[in-house]
């Protein structure tokens, strides 16, 4: 899978994109990620990206010109073109995995203010990470591939994250590691038994028992 992120501000993703299992995804070309400064295609003659908006208001606005025209260089007929924003579809689960079956994703990030109204006609959907606003696209973007590229075939083990939360509208069980003791508080007794049904019984269990209590609403879907 080919992720070209559109952003005024490419240095942002050098940390996250640096690190861990991202790190050896890119490395092992499992997924491959392009950051694209899009003021490098704006025609202003100051290198300006962005205006005041019509009608007056607070903020600057970004332009058509630069992600007009850099869209356009990148797209091909296997392209999706994702805009970030609060307005978008609230992104989840299912959407990542979803995304693992492209092959070529291009992520806007907005910033400022927003954008042009029109940058929306060349995207092929809208997505939010939440209900709330955060500066720019970045920190969105980067959750975006984040949660792409675990789904993505080879980068972890399918058992990794087949019974991960929200895989199935249940939240994760509970884990422990040694010491089997710690400050008082026990492993519980069971995941010492080596009873592998009666493991796979206990965490389907506490699993609905969480789900209940802290996400009942995902056991409406
Ligand atoms: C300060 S925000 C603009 C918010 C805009 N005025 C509004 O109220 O919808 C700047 C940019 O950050 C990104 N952004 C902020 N919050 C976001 C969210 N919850 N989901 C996705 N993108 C977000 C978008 O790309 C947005 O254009």
């Amino acid at each position: 899978m080919k992720i070209d992120i559109l952003t005024l501000f490419p240095d942002m993703f050098e940390g996250v994109f640096g690190e861990s299992i991202l790190k050896r995804a890119i490395e092992e070309e499992k997924v491959k990620i392009n950051v694209v400064n899009f003021r490098d295609y704006t025609k202003d003659p100051h290198n300006k990206v962005d205006d005041t908006p019509y009608g007056g208001g607070a903020g600057m606005v970004l332009t058509c010109q630069p992600i007009f025209d850099c869209v356009r260089d990148l797209k091909t007929e296997d392209s999706k073109v994702i805009l970030l924003t609060p307005r978008g579809t609230v992104y989840n689960q299912d959407m990542a995995y979803n995304f693992t079956h492209e092959k070529h994703l291009i992520i806007i990030c907005g910033h400022y203010e927003g954008f042009d109204e029109r940058i929306r006609s060349i995207c092929d959907m809208e997505i939010s990470v939440g209900d709330y606003v955060l500066t720019g696209g970045e920190i969105p973007a980067m959750l975006l591939v984040d949660s792409i590229t675990r789904l993505l075939p080879g980068v972890i083990t399918e058992e990794s994250f087949i019974e991960d939360s929200f895989s199935s509208n249940l939240l994760d069980y509970p884990t422990y590691t040694k010491p089997r003791v710690y400050e008082g508080m026990e492993v519980p007794e069971v995941l010492l038994s080596g009873d592998h049904k009666k493991i796979e019984e206990y965490r389907y269990n506490e699993s609905l028992r969480i789900t209940k209590e802290k996400r009942p609403d995902l056991l409406d879907k």
